[in-house]
């Protein structure tokens, strides 16, 4: 059956941090343009995307910044959707997983599975901190990877060899909230039966799909399949989620892969709410193709998991395919949120306002599309000098400036048409069709290539006709030629749209393209721009970018660096010793109460038991902490430090604390449980 409608989705973005070049070569301008691209084709097309806000990695951060999830999602949803907006990322839906039409959405998928039987109810024993008095679900536990012996895997999945992991297959594990060892806790959860859909998602992708899906995508899913699937928990021990709508169910959610991908649902839900639309076709009709653009790490949820229970509620139609593409690296390193070694969308536009394009344009120029690839400010300045400036730009530049210079700024009848000139007229019939071949094939990267070579192919030709010899001795033969300059410009104009939104408006307007062009209409025969036509005055598209500019973001690169990982620290003071060091008296204690200090902003007075009976220490922490949260914390302290009245109250010892890398003070506490008024020597 002929596919008519188009369903496209971007990985939803977890909103616990901005957004960098990495989410936008990998997933974000890839969707863009294919929906750019499916629009501008005149079909039924809709890009649908929103924030991911539940997860453990939202909750983590939020204890990091001694905040709620709530402040946390709300704050990184407001700057992700403006830095997409900025970026002319077409959304026709930006959602969020907070919004009760998401909760619903979800719950009642989980529902409909729950009551046909889909789902097994088990009872388990699961990791479970003690001192935090909490279930370690995810990325709360970290250990060594069972595959590749990597140490800092993840509870959910290890980021080195990307095995997906449950808690309980770590090695050594280890709670990311407080260090210490978790111990095998009962608890019950719902599991949803993979193994059950084996059969069906070997067939459906690997047969069904061997020849239209990428390498990269068929191989993950081949490597999954030939393992075996098991039934996969659903449902998780945290109270920031989605509850789970069952009785019973009291402080457990859903685990966040579940009702992630639901949000595509819910998101195309509240834009058919917001448009007057029915959501249903694009959901439950078989002749709309949904894709899925995803990155390389979550290529398993959307092939495996999603399909999984897609097929399990069975309303729904699968994705036509998943174009996953593999990671961006910066200056041969890693992106790294947490090591600040990245490019953040919202500072890159303060330093070059107006230069959306520039890096839209070098990111779709090295989008990992089969592998792994490097994004270098080198690189970035290269490409805008000599690919930008000194093709698009000069080719689109030139013709404007003749065009005025020579007529006015109206397009000229072109009278005679050489043979050349009909060769060249013809060929730029030929380029929708093909960069649109390469754009469904998901080929970006040589789309775009395909896009530039039409440029060279104006300089080319204005170079081999040499109109600004000519216009003296041949004015006929000019005006042909700027005739179909012009004509070049103007598909420059109408097929940049997919790929460099912001210039092709600027050129549209120059070229006084009000109208629409859809993308077959410059395959057609009909002049683009007609003869007779009043276009506007030359303004230039991109501009060089000099050496101190990329200086200034390599150095910025490496100083957030050294920030972030603390390694710009204080210079060791004199040397003293062990006698010296003897007569601090540091012992171990746990804050049993905390209160502000009126008109103090900055203290709180603790109470400490201290294993000889309370003792009241003031600490310099109150906008860092609260102090409901504060009895039980474990301490050391400087216990035989002089009694000093700070704010009125009698402080008789000193917390010691240290930083972390954003500059929170955090406490010192021994990594096993010690009884109160033990000594730190
Ligand atoms: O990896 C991520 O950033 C996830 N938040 C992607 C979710 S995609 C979808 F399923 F919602
Ligand atoms: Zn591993």
């Amino acid at each position: 059956m002929k596919k008519e409608r188009y369903l496209i989705t971007a990985a939803l973005p977890y909103t616990n941090g901005p957004v960098h070049i990495g989410h936008l070569a990998g997933v974000y301008i890839p969707a863009d343009i294919y929906a750019r691209y499916q629009r501008a084709k005149g079909r039924d097309a809709i890009y649908i995307c929103g924030s991911d806000e539940h997860g453990v990695p939202i909750t983590i951060r939020a204890k990091k910044e001694g905040k709620s999830p709530k402040e946390i999602v709300d704050h990184y949803h407001r700057l992700i959707k403006k830095s997409f907006e900025d970026f002319g990322i077409s959304f026709d839906n930006y959602s969020r997983t907070s919004l009760p039409l998401h909760h619903r959405t979800a719950a009642d998928f989980f529902k409909k599975l729950y009551d046909k039987g889909e789902l097994i109810e088990k009872e388990t024993e699961q990791l479970y901190d003690e001192q935090a008095g909490q279930f370690l679900a995810d990325r709360f536990v970290k250990g060594t990877c069972p595959k590749c012996g990597y140490e800092e895997a993840y509870g959910d999945q290890c980021e080195k060899c990307g095995t997906s992991l449950s808690p309980t297959e770590l090695i050594n594990p280890v709670s990311t909230l407080t260090g210490t060892r978790p111990v095998l806790k009962k608890t019950k959860h719902w599991y949803l039966p993979l193994d059950k859909y084996e059969d069906k998602l070997r067939k459906w992708i690997l047969e069904e799909h061997k020849d239209d899906w990428k390498p990269n995508v068929l191989g993950q899913v081949k490597s999954w399949l030939d393992e075996g699937l098991r039934p996969r928990a659903v449902t998780r021990d945290l109270d920031w989620g989605v509850p789970v709508p069952l009785e019973g169910a009291e402080g457990k959610v859903l685990y966040v892969w579940f009702d992630a991908p639901i949000g595509y649902i819910s998101s195309t839900k509240e834009w058919a709410q917001k448009t007057g639309k029915d959501w249903k076709p694009y959901w439950k009709d078989d002749s709309t193709k949904l894709v899925h653009f995803i990155g390389k790490d979550n290529i398993v949820f959307h092939t495996i998991i999603f399909p999984a229970m897609l097929m399990a509620h069975g309303d729904y139609i699968l994705p036509d395919n998943v174009p996953a593409n593999e990671f961006l690296n910066l200056e041969g390193d890693k992106i790294s949120t947490s090591r600040n070694w990245a490019v953040w969308l919202h500072e890159y536009l303060e330093d070059f306002p107006g230069k959306q394009d520039v890096l839209r344009y070098v990111l779709t120029a090295i989008a990992p599309e089969t592998k792994d690839n490097d994004f270098t400010w080198k690189d970035f300045q290269t490409r805008n000098n000599t690919e930008l400036v000194g093709n698009l730009g000069n080719f689109f530049n030139r013709v404007m400036v003749l065009t005025n210079k020579y007529y006015d700024g109206r397009i000229p009848e072109p009278g005679t048409l050489t043979d050349r000139d009909r060769e060249v007229l013809e060929e730029i019939r030929a380029y929708p069709g093909r960069i649109g071949e390469l754009i469904e094939k998901f080929r970006f990267r040589d789309a775009l290539a395909s896009y530039m070579k039409l440029a060279q192919l104006g300089n080319k030709y204005l170079a081999e006709e040499e109109p600004w010899k000519k216009i003296k001795t041949d004015p006929d033969r000019v005006r042909a030629v700027m005739f179909t300059a012009n004509q070049i410009a103007a598909a420059l104009a109408a097929l940049g749209e997919v790929f460099l939104p912001f210039t092709a408006e600027k050129m549209k307007k120059m070229l006084r393209l009000d109208e629409q062009i859809k993308w077959d209409r410059v395959a057609e025969a009909e002049p683009l721009i007609p003869a007779g036509r009043q276009i506007g005055k030359p303004e230039l598209l991109f501009e060089k970018i000099d050496d101190e500019a990329i200086r200034r973001q390599i150095d910025k690169l490496h100083r957030a660096k050294k920030a972030q990982s603390g390694s710009d620290t204080a210079p060791l003071k004199e040397q003293t010793d062990i006698e010296t060091f003897g007569k601090l008296d540091i012992r171990t204690a746990t804050i049993r109460e905390a209160e502000r200090i009126p008109k103090a902003k900055k203290l709180l007075k603790l109470t400490l038991d201290t294993g000889a009976g309370p003792k009241t220490v003031v600490a310099g922490i109150a906008e860092h902490y609260k102090p409901e949260d504060l009895p039980g914390q474990k301490v050391v302290y400087l216990a035989n430090l002089k009694p000093v009245k700070l704010r009125g109250v009698l402080s008789e010892g000193m917390l010691l604390m240290t930083e972390n890398a954003e500059g929170k003070p955090v406490f010192i506490s021994p990594d096993e449980p010690v009884p109160d008024g033990k000594q730190v020597k």
